[in-house]
């Protein structure tokens, strides 16, 4: 239900063109926040993205802060949900799409954090709510890259959070189970039975939807999580909970 929790904020998503970050964005709006939007293609709904761009550039990110300070007049919360994953078996697995996987989930993040941070400080309640994943602290077959990138994403928060702590940020780490969106939509649809797997996996015998993990996601970004910091949380429906 949409609320004036946020009201205020001034955060950027990215990712926002689909899935998770489309409907993050949509949620902090929808609870007052300005919000600042990028991502490497416009929406097929033809919604507007504000800011375009491979955030695997260099410069990509600081130029992302930089229009967003511009646009919003400032800056406290940054939710990154840019993502891609595919499965590649170990054998065979080829370096190009290793580091690939690496750039966009884990790089990226770091530098949009790093150019962010002086404002983040600055606001004395700024929030950072990064994606992980289960992957984050399980791995399975053909994930070597999502999942190395996604127990790293998670350590980078743990580490932001310490080090930023004493400036009023907190950092958090979503960690989604099988949530429907573009991203899973040629797995589920090429091997219904991992869909299957996955609705049967989680206590809640479905899987999740974008909207299960953007609200997490605004919660994390409201006064309600102030004491909240540094830690991996997940949001699976519970599957990780059982064997
Ligand atoms: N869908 C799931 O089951 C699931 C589970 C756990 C974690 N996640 C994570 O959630 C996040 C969002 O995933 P989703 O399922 O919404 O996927 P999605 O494919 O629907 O959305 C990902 C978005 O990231 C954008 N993007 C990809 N590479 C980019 C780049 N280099 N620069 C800028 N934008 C880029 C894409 O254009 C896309 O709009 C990802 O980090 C993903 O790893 C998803």
């Amino acid at each position: 239900m949409a609320s004036d929790r946020l009201l205020g904020r001034k955060a950027i998503v990215t990712g926002a063109a689909s899935g998770i970050g489309a409907a993050a964005a949509a949620r902090l709006r929808a609870d007052g926040a300005t919000v600042f939007t990028a991502d490497v293609q416009a929406p097929d709904s033809g919604a507007k993205v504000d800011f375009v761009a491979d955030l695997t550039a260099p410069d990509a990110n600081a130029r992302l802060v930089q229009a967003a300070v511009a646009a919003m007049g400032g800056l406290d919360t940054l939710v990154p949900c840019a993502g891609i994953s595919a499965f590649h078996p170990l054998e065979g697995h080829d370096d190009a799409y290793f580091l690939r996987v690496l750039d966009v989930n884990l790089v990226a993040v770091f530098r949009l954090i790093r150019e962010a941070a002086p404002q983040l400080k600055a606001a004395g309640n700024g929030r950072i709510v990064t994606i992980g994943s289960t992957t984050s602290s399980h791995g399975d077959e053909g994930l070597c890259a999502y999942a190395a990138s996604k127990h790293a994403v998670l350590g980078l928060t743990k580490s932001v959070a310490a080090e930023l702590g004493p400036f009023g940020v907190t950092a958090n780490c979503v960690q989604p189970g099988a949530i429907a969106t573009p991203m899973t939509a040629p797995a589920f649809a090429d091997m219904p039975e991992f869909r299957t797997f996955w609705e049967n996996k989680a206590a809640l015998r479905r899987l999740g939807q974008p909207e299960d993990i953007a609200d997490v996601i605004a919660f994390l970004c409201s006064d309600d999580a102030r004491f909240m910091s540094g830690h991996g949380v997940w949001v699976d429906g519970g599957a990780m909970v059982r064997h």
